[in-house]
Formats: structure tokens, sequence, C-alpha cells
């Protein structure tokens, strides 16, 4: 446990989707050394209460976010809790190994119901309080939602969807005040490959391949990408909207 925030999110509210591990734990740990206070949302109500325990400024949601109502009572948690919400990181997403002669329509589905559709509905939810707050939506994309990814191609596709939703409704709602932004990591260190069900020594080649292939010559830490969303969220960066940051080491140059 911490002390009581002070910091330049002081009593902003922020949802972090995907915050029971990698770079949505490590974001919301970030916001509530801000001064946040910061709903964490995920499925495992186990790895979010580890989120939890590492600051008094995080409260958490277990929920499934493609669940039926799901969006609408995510953000209705936020509003009881605190009666306002500043910021929404869609950072929860999958990614999914599936070379063309494997597609299927189900796995397509599934992926765009997680990467697209549930962060479109969570914005839609979160709409009035962002309004009446000027407040900001950071979604988390990848390097890969603008350079090609053989054999992942739809996941590569669920991103490139995500960094259009956010050019898109940075325009739409900039009358209204409201940034959207997007963050863009290369390979992070994570849970994201075990959980696409890759066995271990597939995972283990996978970052050695990846670390070979960074200009910087290592994968990133979930601290390192979560820094960057805190800052695309952050009301002191007021003159910042509808960019995909990307955080890569350098990766997007080759
Ligand atoms: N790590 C990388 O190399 C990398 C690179 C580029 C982009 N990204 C993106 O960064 C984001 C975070 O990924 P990560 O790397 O930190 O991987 P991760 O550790 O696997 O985190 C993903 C999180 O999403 C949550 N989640 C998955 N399905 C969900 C659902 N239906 N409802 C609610 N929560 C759900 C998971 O928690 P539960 O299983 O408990 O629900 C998990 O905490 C993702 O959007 C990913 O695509 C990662």
């Amino acid at each position: 446990m911490t002390t009581p925030p002070t910091g330049p999110l002081q009593d902003q509210v922020v949802i972090v989707t995907g915050a029971g591990s990698g770079i949505g734990r490590a974001s919301a740990l970030a916001f509530a050394r801000a001064g946040a206070h910061v709903l964490a949302v995920g499925r495992r109500a186990e790895a979010l209460r580890h989120s939890a325990a590492q600051h008094r400024g995080i409260a958490v949601l277990p929920a499934d976010i493609t669940a039926i109502g799901a969006a609408q009572a995510v953000i209705d948690a936020a509003t009881q809790r605190w009666g306002r919400v500043d910021v929404l990181v869609n950072n929860a997403g999958a990614t999914a190994v599936m070379p063309l002669a494997d597609t299927t329509a189900q796995r397509i589905s599934d992926l765009f119901a997680l990467n697209v559709t549930a962060p479109s509905l969570l914005a839609r939810a979160a709409l009035p309080h962002l309004r009446a707050g000027r407040g900001a939506i950071v979604n988390v994309s990848s390097t890969y939602g603008h350079r090609p990814l053989p054999g992942a191609a739809h996941y590569a596709a669920s991103k490139a969807a995500l960094e259009q939703l956010t050019r898109s409704w940075a325009l739409e709602l900039a009358a209204d005040g409201v940034r959207v932004n997007a963050l863009a990591p290369g390979p992070t260190e994570s849970e994201a490959l075990s959980a696409a069900g890759l066995p271990d020594a597939v995972v283990e080649q996978i970052k050695q391949d990846e670390s070979a292939r960074i200009p910087l010559g290592r994968r990133g830490t979930p601290e390192e990408v979560a820094a960057w969303i805190v800052h695309l969220a952050d009301p002191a960066a007021p003159w910042i909207t509808g960019q995909v940051l990307t955080v890569d080491g350098g990766l997007e140059l080759t």
C-alpha cells in the first residue's frame, strides 16, 4: 500500500480494461500513482486483486467486456463509485496466430469482438461522462496496427481498425473537447503470447526473434508502455488528439 494520491491526475476517474496483467496492470498502477481513481477491469478476479493490492487507488471489476451489457455495466460501476469518468483506456485485447489457411469465421468474430467491438461499446457508454468532463480515450493498438504481420493478419487488421476508430472519433469528438489517441506498443513482456495458446518453447523462440529484430535490442517492459498511456491521457497534454504513438524500440523503422 502507498500514501494517498497526489499527482497530475489527482481525483481523475480512469477505467483500464485488461488491468489484471501486463500493460494494463502497469497502466492501472501508473494512473493510481499519478493520483487517479482507477477501475481495473478484466475477467480474472484474482489477477485484478493482485493489481489492486499494489495501490489503494485501484478498485476492481471482474467482467468479460465482450458480454452483452458489459460496456454499460463497466461505466456504471465507475460512475456509481466516483460520479464521473475522465479517461477510458481500451487496453484489453488478444493476439491470435491465424494463417489464412486456418482462418475461420468464429475466430475472426471472437478476435474482433474483443479488439474492436468491445472498445467501441465502452467508448459509447463512456461518452456522456467524457463529454461532461472533457475527458480522453486511449486505445491500445500495436506496431502491427500499421505494418503487416504474416500469420496473424486478423490481429493486425483488428488493430488497424482500432487506429482508424481513433482518428475518426478524434474528429467526431473534438468539438466536445474529448481527446482520442492510440498507443501502439511493440513486443512487450506480458501474458499475451501464452494467452494466445502458444507452447512455452514457441513463446521463447518468438521472444528471441523479436529481440533480435528490435533496433534497441530488447523487448519492452509494461511500465515503459504504461508511462506513455498516462501521458496521452493527461489533461496537461490538451492539444494532442487523433494520434497513434508507437513505442517499440524502433521496430517500426525496420
Ligand atoms: N505485449 C505485447 O507485445 C503487445 C504488443 C502490441 C500490442 N499489445 C496490446 O496490448 C494490450 C495489452 O496486452 P498485454 O500485452 O498486456 O497482454 P496480456 O497480459 O495478455 O493482457 C491482456 C489483458 O486483457 C484481458 N482480457 C482478455 N480478454 C478479456 C475480456 N474478454 N474481457 C475483459 N478482459 C479481457 C486479460 O485479462 P483476463 O484474461 O483476466 O480477462 C488480460 O489482463 C492488448 O490490447 C495487446 O493487443 C501487446
